[in-house]
């Protein structure tokens, strides 16, 4: 049987009516609606500031992702600022990206900083970590590293885009001195250092000021097949007297993988064997966790198990829903175990990997490993994580979706001169009025959906979203994951009146439905105003929707 760990190995070696005709196979609809749920809001009751770090993204250095995507080159004769795609700098500022990670990844754990730096034309090539996945007709860039996109380039980026970078060490190939080198290169004032001076003549005299330094990636695997106990000792070694600056450093520590609670136990037990206040070095855990087993139950196998990007039929799209709600669980299990050593939760997690992961097959560009079509499934995926972020505001601190463009869960799809925003950008671009907002408990009561899978009855919740105040102004996001029935709900509104409203929705008539680089338009967002007054108010969300409601208050 192949786990993502052998994989990773493997893969190197080897409000209204809506009535529409579904397409699903097997289970042709026409939509319904299903009334009887009830949504509260309760304005006084808080449960903390969502930050807008949850709102991440993350760029690893693999296949399209880079070159191609993010990269295109200064000579490029597509639209670029100093070899930045611009097309994507523009959509990016439309949902105000808060952190971006990179380099990796896997790739993380086999890149020296020090290649992307200094003269562009003087670095030199890398065999790159996922080359053996390359199809032989991959372009040369994704197979051999040119170093083109360095730490500049990607500081760079994220100055065009308004978001702050987060880097990963390399904890299984360098030393802490590459690493603590590596922040000097970067934050020492200018004129303060030879790395300094270094970063100045490349045109960059000010500090970056990088907070978020991720001190490995996946340590349980293809980051070093640490032990817990083996990472938490080196852990603590990294981040021993790595110059400040005189700001704040948040490292972040590699985490465990979906529901290994024994790594998280492992980690922290040996961290706080020198003291509780080593925990105050901590800013974050890590947590993965990629929704990929479609089996319904029959294997466990890492490629066996995955389904298809774009042909699915209705179970299919509840058994990925099923397997991304497991998120959950995974913070609140997770957030338990933390408490045995930190009761005070000084260290917060950091899911800064997740997202749908389907088989080969379902690329835009054929030679881009690891790239997905994202379809209205993956929206309605990425509404109900972004929510469930959104429900845990003192747990989650940060979160990135795996991965930006051109790759897993992507909010982009770029090749040379044509770009799309995949339905999972505009879920970015509804929930972005999130951030920052006070998270607000929200009853949802509505019935389950059953339905049949493979001779047995199933179910899933029929109703689910969350809410945040910013002022006076109420943001409401709700996902009906029902592939057939729109839900008709009373929405009630408790220590406040509703004055005005709109109510933005995304869905479409075709499960399956999803942007091209020749359609790029066919599943996006409309906002209509929303009659909302007084306490209370009828909505209908329709059935595979994600959608959101902006309400002010008085
Ligand atoms: O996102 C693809 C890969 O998945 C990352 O490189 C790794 O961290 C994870 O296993």
């Amino acid at each position: 049987m192949i786990g993502r760990r052998d994989f990773l190995r493997n893969a190197l070696v080897g409000g209204g009516v809506f009535l529409a005709a579904r397409s699903i196979p097997g289970a042709l609809a026409v939509d319904s609606v299903s009334s009887s749920a009830r949504i509260e809001v309760l304005t006084d009751e808080p449960l903390g500031t969502i930050s807008p770090n949850i709102y991440g993204h993350f760029a690893e250095n693999l296949s399209g992702v880079v070159y191609d995507g993010i990269w295109v080159g200064e000579n490029s004769k597509v639209p670029n600022i100093k070899g930045i795609r611009k097309e994507l700098v523009d959509e990016m500022r439309k949902i105000k990206p808060s952190v971006v990670r990179f380099p990796g990844g896997c790739f993380a754990d086999s890149y020296d900083w020090k290649d992307g730096i200094g003269t562009a034309d003087k670095r030199p090539r890398r065999t790159n970590f996922w080359e053996e996945g390359e199809s032989p007709t991959a372009s040369a860039s994704h197979k051999y590293d040119p170093n083109q996109f360095g730490t500049n380039e990607f500081v760079h980026f994220c100055m065009l885009i308004g978001s702050e970078p987060y880097l990963a060490a390399n904890v299984r190939s360098l030393s802490a001195q590459d690493f603590y080198r590596w922040v000097e290169y970067c934050n020492s004032p200018a004129g303060s250092t030879t790395l300094a001076d270094v970063r100045a003549a490349a045109g960059y005299p000010e500090p970056f000021n990088v907070h978020y330094w991720g001190v490995g990636n996946e340590s349980w695997g293809c980051g070093g097949d640490f032990t817990p106990q083996e990472y938490a000792v080196e852990f603590r070694r990294w981040i021993t007297w790595v110059p400040h600056y005189h700001q704040d450093l948040s490292f972040i520590a590699s985490g465990p993988n979906v529901d290994d609670w024994n790594w998280t136990r492992g980690f922290l037990e040996e961290i706080v064997k020198k003291g509780k206040g080593q925990l105050r070095s901590i800013y974050g855990m890590a947590l993965h966790h990629y929704a990929w087993n479609l089996s319904r139950g029959a294997t466990q196998d890492w490629v066996k198990g995955k389904g298809d990007a774009l042909k699915f039929d209705s179970v299919d799209w509840y058994e990925l829903l099923r397997a991304g709600d497991r998120m959950e669980g995974l913070i609140t299990g997770h957030w338990q175990v933390m408490s045995e050593f930190d009761p005070e939760h000084r260290i917060k997690l950091v899911v800064d990997e997740w997202g749908p992961w389907y088989r080969p097959g379902g690329e835009a560009t054929p030679t881009n490993q690891l790239e997905q079509i994202p379809t209205l499934r993956d929206a309605v995926f990425s509404g109900m994580t972004l929510d469930i972020f959104n429900r845990h505001p003192e747990k989650v601190a940060m979160a990135n979706c795996a991965q930006l463009i051109n790759c897993l869960n992507s909010l982009y799809l770029a090749h040379e001169d044509k770009f799309c925003v995949t339905p999972v950008g505009h879920v970015f671009s509804m929930y972005a009025d999130h951030q920052g907002g006070q998270g607000l408990r929200t009853i949802f009561s509505a019935p389950d959906i059953t339905y049949d899978r493979d001779s047995k009855a199933a179910r899933f919740w029929g109703l689910r979203g969350s809410a945040s105040l910013h002022d006076k102004q109420l943001v409401l996001t709700v996902v009906n994951p029902d592939v057939a029935s729109a839900r008709e709900a009373e929405l009630a509104i408790r220590g406040a009146n509703m004055q005005s409203g709109t109510l933005t929705i995304l869905t479409h008539g075709d499960i399956h439905a999803h942007n091209s680089f020749e359609h790029g338009d066919l599943v996006r967002p409309e906002t209509k105003p929303l009659a909302a007054k007084g306490r209370s108010v009828t909505v209908t969300f329709p059935a595979a929707s994600v959608s959101k409601l902006v309400m002010g208050l008085g």
